[in-house]
């Protein structure tokens, strides 16, 4: 195995996970490299259902080091509840480690999170409401805490006096929310410290230059996707970070040079939870019946996943701007019962019937926009117990073959079900 980084290249929620999960098993190190308990990632192993969201999803392993990097934002109870979790399921944690450089997620970023979204009106995000953006703001404005922060008393303190009088100041004045004082926000921290405590890795530049030394094989947890990246994204209908390829060496400390190979995941159709633009969405009993049969409802929140036909010009962008240089089909059993299947290759103006081929980056137009579709004819028997490319039924070799088409980008893997082991390697 290369070093490799798994990205979802829709707008989450594309199987990444269980692509994660399944290339584990050759890693020997796997990061996570941005955003927090936003995230909702599912294993199916051994006919039982694992959801994480912070923690790797290589953890069941139990021999491989899951590392919590710098560029992740971590909500203290959340991690507290997700090891609790897996404690409860005996899986072996010893191999987890938390970079003392990742930001501490507060109570306030939280209390932000909701404030903002209660009063934003037509702004609203539709956030998960786990404190991420405000969190990466404070990260971006030099106010914030890192996990690191927590375990020097003299720091810490001075931090505090600096960081608490703004912030108290944007509580009251500009959120209407309650202030802080420093010694409860101390006895957070004391609280904080010890949850991490088992964790922390202040050697975390040994265990890098380690894994380089010994040719370790480095696996890169993706969050979120290139749709939601805060530069790349549907802004301002994004998540605060960089899920795209590029974010695994901000995130982790690696250097790019130290990257062989982007794996972009992406679903048979298109899912995205929240608000924005979505020019392939289905309002209709098509999209009723992809959410039913792909059970299309969020990990962290619950929500439904609004769901619309295969989108190849915002994908097409997403293979350039996240460095994918393969692709991981998932949910393609999704439409094993349907007569057709429709993938977007165009988007057409209404407005003055231009074509965009290229996706246009101001989402503030994507509401003029339809989808030019083509239509491909559907394979009509159920797939989900192929494991070799060449028993796929001829339609669905044709569907995967025009995606790889438009799409400019090999398909490398496709997955046939939840399980790891529905899955085909295609070369
Ligand atoms: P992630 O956030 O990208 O890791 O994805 P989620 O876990 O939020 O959502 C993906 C869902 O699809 C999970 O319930 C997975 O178990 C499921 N899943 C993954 N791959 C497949 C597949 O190929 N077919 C089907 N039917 N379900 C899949
Ligand atoms: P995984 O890793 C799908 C969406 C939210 C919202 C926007 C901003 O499971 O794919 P945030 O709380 O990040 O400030 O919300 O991003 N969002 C996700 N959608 N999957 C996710 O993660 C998401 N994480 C955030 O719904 O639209
Ligand atoms: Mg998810």
């Amino acid at each position: 195995m290369k070093n490799c980084v798994v990205v979802g290249a829709q707008w989450g929620d594309e199987g990444k996970a269980k692509i994660t999960d399944l290339l584990a098993q050759n890693a020997d190190l796997i990061i996570r490299y941005q955003g927090g308990c936003n995230a909702g990632h599912t294993v199916v192993a051994h006919g039982k259902t694992f959801k994480f969201h912070l923690i790797p999803s290589g953890i069941l392993y139990g021999n491989k080091i899951c590392f919590i990097g710098n560029g992740t934002v971590i909500l203290p109870e959340y991690f507290q509840q997700e090891i609790d979790g897996l404690k409860q399921e005996n899986i072996d944690l010893s191999g987890l480690k938390v970079s003392p450089l990742a930001s501490i997620t507060m109570p306030w970023h939280t209390e932000i999170d909701g404030q903002s979204e209660r009063t934003a009106g037509k702004g609203k995000i539709g956030t998960t409401k786990k404190g991420i953006g405000p969190t990466y703001t404070d990260k971006m404005q030099r106010i914030g805490l890192k996990v690191g922060d927590l375990y020097s008393e003299t720091a810490l303190s001075e931090k505090l006096d600096i960081i608490l009088p703004v912030k108290n100041k944007q509580l009251k004045e500009l959120y209407d929310l309650k202030t802080y004082t420093k010694e409860e926000v101390l006895e957070l921290c004391k609280k904080y410290a010890e949850i991490f405590r088992p964790y922390v890795c202040f050697e975390w530049q040994e265990l890098l230059r380690n894994a380089k030394k010994e040719n370790k094989k480095v696996l890169f947890e993706g969050a979120q996707g290139v749709m939601l990246d805060v530069d790349f994204g549907t802004y301002p209908f994004v998540t605060s970070s960089n899920p795209v390829g590029g974010g695994a060496a901000v995130g982790s400390g690696y250097g790019p040079k130290e990257i062989d190979e982007v794996i972009g995941v992406a679903k048979a159709y298109v899912t995205r939870v929240g608000e924005g633009p979505f020019v392939t969405e289905l309002e209709d009993e098509i999209g009723t019946l992809i959410q039913e049969i792909g059970h299309e409802f969020g990990v962290t929140t619950g929500r439904p996943r609004r769901c619309g036909w295969f989108d190849a010009v915002t994908m097409r962008y997403a293979c350039l701007v996240g460095g994918l240089t393969s692709i991981a089909l998932t949910k393609i059993d999704v439409f094993d019962n349907f007569d057709e299947i429709k993938i977007c290759k165009a988007y057409k103006d209404i407005r003055d019937g231009q074509i965009y081929y290229d996706y246009p980056t101001d989402v503030f137009i994507h509401k003029y926009l339809e989808p030019v579709y083509e239509i491909m004819e559907g394979w009509c028997e159920d797939i989900t117990k192929v494991r070799k490319y060449e028993d796929l039924p001829r339609n669905c070799r044709r569907y995967l073959e025009r995606l790889e088409q438009l799409l400019e980008t090999p398909i490398s893997i496709v997955s046939v079900g939840p399980d790891r082991e529905q899955t085909i390697f295609k070369n």
